[in-house]
């Protein structure tokens, strides 16, 4: 695998690279990464990983400074699954200045959901991505669709500013207890390890109310943020929304994802299951 600290170095190697296929990353990689790194490979000839954890996406008081950074564990990784570049920038070759441009997203998709607890974050994870497909300038780019929303707003941003590129959406990978595989799992001890694939049961249960046929949204959100606060969770939202723009469905509608959110002492873990 070949490592570029340099937008230059990067986009010299990529010249004769053919179909390009870009998977972001802010590394501390796990086994949902990697699904997506050897999925990439069946969409051109090359796949190019990238690792920048991004302080654009984090406000303030959030774990920017704490996130895991684990760059040699993450290259062997990457190397076992057959990618062919990395790109790992450092702060100065990302943002050389104060970025003063950025894509913003519409306020419907940046203020619900993640958007509300999360002000500013999409605004943060378009902006670098947007500079991601400008530096490599792939013809597919995955993401996973652990982070919904993030996946909605990437496409919509490809949609809306007709850029070049197809974007594919990879299936959660799950530890076998159910919970879904997340860079911040690292932070649970070892208790909260044992509670957290509760928050995946949760959904699943609204998931499975709603394939029978419960038209009451309203009732199951409520009835799932109990159950997480009578266990000790701090529920953000657990949200009944329509996949292709996650806004609010009416009752019998069809397409819909479950999408949750809640803390577990001071980890922060989302997840969502599509109906
Ligand atoms: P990060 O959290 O490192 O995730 C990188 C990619 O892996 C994202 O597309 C994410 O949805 C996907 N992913 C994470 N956990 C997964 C799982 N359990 N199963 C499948 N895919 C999973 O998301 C980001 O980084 C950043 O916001 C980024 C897009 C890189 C912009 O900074």
């Amino acid at each position: 695998m070949h490592i570029h600290e340099t937008i230059a170095g990067l986009r010299a190697a990529l010249k004769s690279a053919g179909r390009v296929v870009l998977v972001p990353t802010m590394g501390n990689l796990h086994e949902g990464h990697i699904a997506l790194m050897t999925q990439a490979r069946d969409h051109g000839d090359s796949v190019v990983a990238t690792i920048f954890v991004n302080r654009l996406q984090f406000r303030p008081g959030e774990d920017f400074e704490k996130y895991p950074r684990t760059f040699q564990a993450d290259c062997e990784k990457l190397t076992a699954a057959g990618v062919d570049h990395l790109f790992a920038p450092d702060e100065r070759e990302m943002y050389p200045r104060p970025q003063g441009y950025h894509v913003v997203p519409p306020a419907e998709q940046d203020n619900a959901l993640e958007g509300e607890f999360r002000p500013g974050h999409f605004q943060g994870v378009a902006t670098v991505v947007m500079k991601l497909f400008q530096i490599a300038q792939p013809d597919v780019a995955l993401f996973g669709k652990k982070d919904y929303q993030q996946l909605m707003v990437i496409r919509n941003m490809v949609t809306d500013l007709n850029l070049p590129i197809e974007i594919i959406g990879g299936e959660t990978v799950r530890a076998p207890d159910g919970l879904a595989l997340s860079s911040r799992n690292g932070y649970l001890s070892a208790q909260e390890r044992m509670e957290a694939p509760r928050l995946a049961r949760t959904i699943t249960k609204v998931v499975e109310a709603i394939r029978t046929g419960n038209p009451d949204f309203i009732g199951l959100e409520r009835q799932a943020m109990a159950e997480l606060a009578a266990t000790g969770w701090v529920p953000d939202y657990v949200a009944i929304r329509k996949k292709l723009d996650l806004q609010l469905p009416s009752a019998h509608e069809s397409g819909l994802v479950v999408l949750a959110a809640a803390r577990l002492g001071s980890t922060r873990l989302i997840d969502n299951l599509e109906v």
